[in-house]
């Protein structure tokens, strides 16, 4: 497998200027969306143009060996190999790829487990009621504090009637990071894995993950382009997921691998651009470097809570099971009321979940924050 070419290798911290973020905004909501890399949108505008004011398809010729170059670099950042990509359009469509694509039969089970994101949840639940199959909800111990507790309450969902493992590798919850690989060594089920919160951050070589699939979205960590998203689909499984949706020449073209799930039609192709620079970014700046970044810059701040009166973290925020997504409880306090005095008053951009299971204020800091910005945010919490 080829690397991408790697042609300079930038500090994280100066990755800011690199970003198109309004200057004064702390952001701290990548775990939604990320703001996007300054070229990716400038190559993407610019494209769009040159695409708007020529749309012949004699201008068109080159989407075609773009795609193909986008998918090949985004394989090599995933060690995978360019056949087992889609181009897609966000993790949602991703996951119900998935859910729509697999034969089912009758009595087969499906493991999600209670934290999964609707589009990994509603979707199976939505094909079990056409294919005659159960989902099985495994509970989420959010105080886990290793890997192994995490993957015992999995493992006891697990039986031979199980077709399916279906989860999320880092919940958008709570932020609580699944033993995947460990899981799909255990089970004789495909498993997919919901990849929206560790794709862009999280220095993935997906086939040692030992998964059968896996989702992504740009417009999250890896800060690229709204409105597109990845498939991963190991290689030997392919001939097992059939396309949920079919378009212009599907049986002529015959596309080979993973493509054929993404002949939608008439696509946004400019935005190719768009995510080719996004991905030269993260490979110019290491998704080693990227990672480690991440993780410290979430422990520095879920360290900094605890002198933070009243913060009470949802979760064990033990390393061995967190990643950069840290929701906070303020019990007896009025949520609403932190939320927006964090933006009115200090410009503090991030998501808050009012009822439930991981009702909070979620931070998700990314490598385009700072360590001053983390004790701003924290310092901003103490009122
Ligand atoms: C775990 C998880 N999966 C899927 C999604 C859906 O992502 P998108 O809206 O980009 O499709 C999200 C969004 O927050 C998520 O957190």
């Amino acid at each position: 497998m080829t690397a991408v070419a790697v042609s300079s290798n930038r500090t994280a911290a100066a990755v800011r200027p690199l970003v198109a973020l309004n200057k004064g905004l702390v952001y701290r909501n990548a775990a939604n969306i990320a703001p996007c890399g300054k070229a990716a949108l400038d190559e993407y505008l610019k494209q769009l143009a040159d695409f708007q004011q020529n749309p012949s398809f004699q201008n068109r010729e080159i989407y075609k060996p773009l795609s193909e170059s986008v998918r090949a670099k985004l394989a090599a950042l995933l060690s995978a190999a360019p056949d087992e990509i889609a181009l897609t359009r966000n993790s949602s469509e991703s996951n119900n790829l998935i859910a729509q694509g697999l034969r089912l039969k009758p009595g087969d089970k499906i493991l999600i487990t209670a934290h999964n994101h609707p589009s990994n949840t509603q979707s199976w639940q939505l094909r079990a009621q056409q294919a005659g199959t159960t989902v099985v909800v495994a509970d989420v111990p959010i105080y886990a504090k290793s890997p192994d507790e995490l993957l015992a309450t999995l493992s006891k969902k697990v039986s031979p009637k199980t077709r399916v493992i279906a989860v999320s590798h880092l919940t958008n919850t709570t932020g609580l990071l699944y033993p995947i690989a460990d899981l799909a060594h255990q089970a004789n089920a495909w498993c997919h894995v919901d990849g929206a919160q560790t794709f862009g951050w999280m220095n993935l070589h997906l086939p040692n993950l030992k998964i059968d699939s896996f989702s992504g979205s740009f417009h999250k960590w890896p800060m690229g382009p709204l409105e597109s998203g990845m498939l991963y689909v190991r290689a030997a499984r392919l001939p097992e997921l059939t396309p949920a949706i079919l378009s212009i020449d599907y049986w002529s073209d015959k596309p080979t691998g993973a493509r054929k799930f993404e002949t939608l039609g008439q696509r946004d192709d400019p935005k190719l651009r768009g995510l080719e620079k996004t991905i030269e970014l993260l490979a110019a700046t290491g998704m080693a470097q990227i990672e480690s970044r991440a993780l410290a810059l979430s422990a520095r701040f879920r360290a900094g809570l605890a002198a933070v009166p009243s913060a009470t973290l949802k979760g064990s925020g033990h390393p061995s099971v967190s990643g950069p997504v840290v929701k906070v409880q303020f019990p007896n306090q009025d949520l609403a009321t932190i939320y927006n005095r964090l933006w009115t008053q200090h410009r503090i951009a991030i998501a808050k979940t009012d009822s439930g299971d991981a009702a909070g204020l979620r931070f998700s800091p990314h490598i385009d924050n700072t360590e001053a910005e983390i004790d701003l945010v924290l310092r901003a919490l103490k009122g």
